[in-house]
């Protein structure tokens, strides 16, 4: 759990949820403002029909309505439980129906757009179609993927239809996760894996197919590889490309792509009842726990599906599910599935693993159980309206992921994943105005709300100077794109004209974010590239710690043992050695609670970043125990995420003044030692804005690494003088940081 370490902290940890499940009403109006800006549109008023029932229990608009539901929903539930053979489960597909109509289509056009419900098979057997239709012999059938998670758990299931090895003809590719072999012909990847294969071959020749999946997402980097295939089909007629999406704006994609044919899957879906909350959820994950309990607790069958807005609230949901249910006499028993992106992926095939009989499935998921991921046999989703997006925020000048309420189309793809095998019933924990007047109508893309940074680096190579002229779909704001390269010319990653540096060259190579290939080029000039390796290394995995329940206290104790007290990176580093000492030993983990995979994980990030600082020529050198270098070369990297300390446990961002705060998993956090300055990996949003992972440092390093933005006057004698001249300094250095700001905004607008 992300949960803190000390009871206390976790105490207040669980404050600061409570805190913020409140604050959502505030987000709604937020939110609606935010985005809105960003579409020039104006946030609307915030309705003053916010009431709460006295013990903030959701009750529904008639409660016969319910009833008659599950009566309904069990009698599909029988009929569908029969289990099938992988053979007859494909050929009840919808798509199955379609399959020979859709394989002429494709033979007649080179691009076409594939519209299908949720679930109709798409995902899973056009590749295969496309693969029987003889296309595989020419090349590989490549199909994309906004999640990793979605990319590793269809491949498995494909390659259990075929019957192969997962690897072999079936593969799958992900970051730092490479399963295809010579033999692969249908590969499933995710959309940034694709879009850096374009870099070393822009035409993509090894691929006869690409489906391009999910497009209806609009992630990122799949409206990037829009732009880059719209050029590469109008020249490679060899080519196929599908676009697939699970709704019905797919004009635009046919528009786009110059009016190309849309091909529509005939959907088979149940109706779903829709029921709203009468007044305003206060704490959705109380509410959603009272909800599973009472769908449970009544004689029906079918699973239950609960969006939540990430980790955090999954963990807690299941956790409350679950004490709840142990506190019932009696009650039948309930499978509690969480699923994110950074579960584990055992746990995460676990959702699609059948329940023994008679026990019930819990599924409690983020959006990625939307469209991207089907469990089959859910019959109650229960919507607790939000998701997590990554926005950038003009106030921090970087991205961060914050909870927003999700759109009408989101709102209803989740509904309809209970009518997939039966009639089914969706709980939104909203009121029926909040869905009708405050939710937008469709997400923003991602283009047009996050840093652009990777991508402007990433067509910057491929030779794409203007960027302005390139063909977007939704073009970004150019606001983002000048932000954007602004940070990298921060980075030292373009130069004065907009062109890449050779460090910018050098950035590209490697699949990280362009801060993270910064330090690591620069902890070669600094030495200390085998301790840096090991923290960005460390930085590309989710958390290694885990905390046990009724384990909680010993686990904590266990991972202060290897705190160190100014960094949390440096945490990361000693943790990665003390596990090499013990020779990568996995009782060593189990001993001191650390996810043995997480690490091994962690020892493949690194030595794949290895090979790539080899094949640059960027020797892995140690600094030994001189751990202040690491640190500086941290800061070379972030100084642009930097804090000043300002009151008790009170931290300002450097650049904008705005106060920020330890996030509790920080080691620094309620320990007394309060650094003057900091820099900071992550800025998470929730009723506040907290830094996650943070190191401290000296504030003349922020001056020498950062002169753009800081700078201190006669720099006669560095860290030779007095403290109250290193004081007076930083106090010199602090007053011309308004003016450095100011100059840079005015460079900014010139560019
Ligand atoms: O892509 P689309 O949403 O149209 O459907 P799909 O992902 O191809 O799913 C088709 C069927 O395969 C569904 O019934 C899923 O339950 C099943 N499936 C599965 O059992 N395990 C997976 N890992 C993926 C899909
Ligand atoms: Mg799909």
């Amino acid at each position: 759990a992300i949960l803190s370490r000390k009871g206390s902290q976790l105490v207040k940890h669980h404050r600061l949820e409570k805190e913020r499940t409140k604050g959502m009403k505030k987000h709604w109006e937020l939110a609606g403002t935010k985005i809105g800006n960003i579409l020039g549109i104006k946030a609307k008023e915030d309705p003053k029909d916010k009431g709460v029932d006295e013990d903030g229990s959701t009750d529904y608009k008639s409660d016969q309505q319910f009833s008659q539901h599950i009566q309904k929903s069990s009698e599909a539930v029988s009929a569908f439980a029969k289990s099938r053979t992988l053979k007859q489960q494909r050929q009840f597909l919808p798509i199955f129906a379609v399959r020979d109509e859709l394989l002429r289509v494709i033979r007649d056009n080179n691009v076409i757009i594939i519209v299908g419900e949720t679930g109709s098979g798409k995902t899973t057997q056009l590749t295969q179609y496309m693969h029987e239709d003889g296309y595989s012999k020419s090349g590989i059938i490549g199909c994309t993927q906004p999640r990793r998670v979605a990319a590793m758990s269809v491949a498995k299931r494909v390659s259990e239809e075929m019957n192969v090895k997962l690897g072999e003809e079936v593969g799958y590719s992900i970051r730092f996760e490479d399963v295809t072999s010579k033999s692969t012909f249908i590969k499933y990847m995710t959309d940034g894996i694709l879009l850096r294969e374009s870099l070393g071959e822009p035409d993509l020749d090894q691929y006869s197919v690409i489906i391009m999946d999910e497009a209806h997402e609009r992630s990122l980097n799949t409206d990037v590889l829009f732009g880059l295939l719209r050029d590469v089909v109008s020249h490679r007629y060899d080519l196929k490309l599908i676009v697939t999406s699970a709704t019905m704006d797919a004009d635009k994609f046919a528009k786009f792509f110059g009016n190309v044919p849309v091909f529509n899957i005939p959907g088979r879906t149940f109706p779903v009842d829709i029921m709203y909350t009468q007044n305003p959820c206060e704490d959705y994950v109380d509410s959603a726990a009272k909800q599973c309990l009472q769908i449970h607790l009544t004689p029906s069958q079918g699973d239950i599906l609960i969006f939540m807005p990430g980790q955090e609230e999954i963990e807690t949901t299941c956790d409350v599910i679950a004490e709840r249910l142990a506190d019932l006499e009696d009650a039948p028993p309930l499978a509690i599935l969480p699923i994110y992106s950074q579960l584990p992926s055992d746990l995460q095939a676990k959702i699609f693993e059948k329940a023994p009989d008679g026990v019930r499935k819990c599924v409690v998921a983020t959006n990625i159980a939307e469209t991207s991921l089907t469990v089959d046999g859910i019959m109650f989703v229960i919507d607790s309206a939000y998701c997590k997006l990554k926005v950038f925020n003009p106030r921090i000048g970087m991205d961060a992921l914050q909870v927003f309420p999700v759109s009408q189309a989101n709102a209803n793809q989740r509904s309809g994943r209970a009518g997939r095998t039966g009639a089914g019933q969706c709980f939104r924990l909203y009121t029926e105005m909040a869905y009708k007047n405050e939710m937008l109508k469709s997400t923003v893309p991602e283009i047009q709300r996050t840093n652009l940074a990777n991508i402007v680096l990433l067509l910057k190579s491929l030779g794409i100077q203007d960027l302005l002229q390139f063909h977007f779909m939704d073009p970004p704001p150019q606001d983002n794109i000048l932000n954007s390269m602004y940070q990298l010319w921060i980075l030292g990653a373009l130069d004065n004209t907009g062109a890449l540096t050779d460090v910018g060259r050098q950035m590209v190579e490697f699949p990280l974010d362009p801060a993270l290939s910064k330090m690591l080029i620069v902890s070669v000039d600094m030495k200390c590239s085998a301790e840096v390796l090991i923290i960005v290394s460390m930085l590309s995995v989710p958390s290694i710690f885990f905390r046990p329940k009724g384990k909680e206290e010993e686990s904590d104790m266990v991972r202060e043992k290897f705190q160190v007290p100014e960094s949390d990176h440096l945490t990361m580093l000693y943790v990665y050695q003390q596990w090499k000492l013990n020779n990568y030993s996995t009782h060593w983990c189990n001993e001191h609670y650390i996810h043995i995979k997480a690490m091994r994980k962690v020892r493949e990030v690194r030595s794949q970043l290895k090979d790539i600082m080899d094949q640059q020529r960027l020797p892995v050198i140690s600094t030994g125990t001189e751990w202040d270098i690491v640190r500086k070369c941290i800061c070379s990297a972030y100084f642009h995420q930097a804090a000043r300390l300002k009151g008790i446990g009170e931290y300002v961002n450097c650049r904008t003044g705005m106060p920020c705060h330890l996030h509790p998993t920080s080691g620094l956090y309620g320990m007394g030692f309060t650094p003057d300055y900091i820099v900071y990996h992550e800025l998470v949003m929730t009723t506040k804005e907290y830094m996650q992972c943070v190191t401290a440092v000296d504030g003349l390093w922020l001056a020498e690494l950062g002169p753009v933005f800081y700078t201190v006057k006669s720099s006669s004698s560095t860290r030779g003088g007095t403290k109250q001249a290193v004081k007076a300094k930083l106090n010199q250095m602090e007053s011309e940081l308004a003016a450095a700001s100011q100059k840079l905004k005015s460079m900014k607008d010139e560019a």
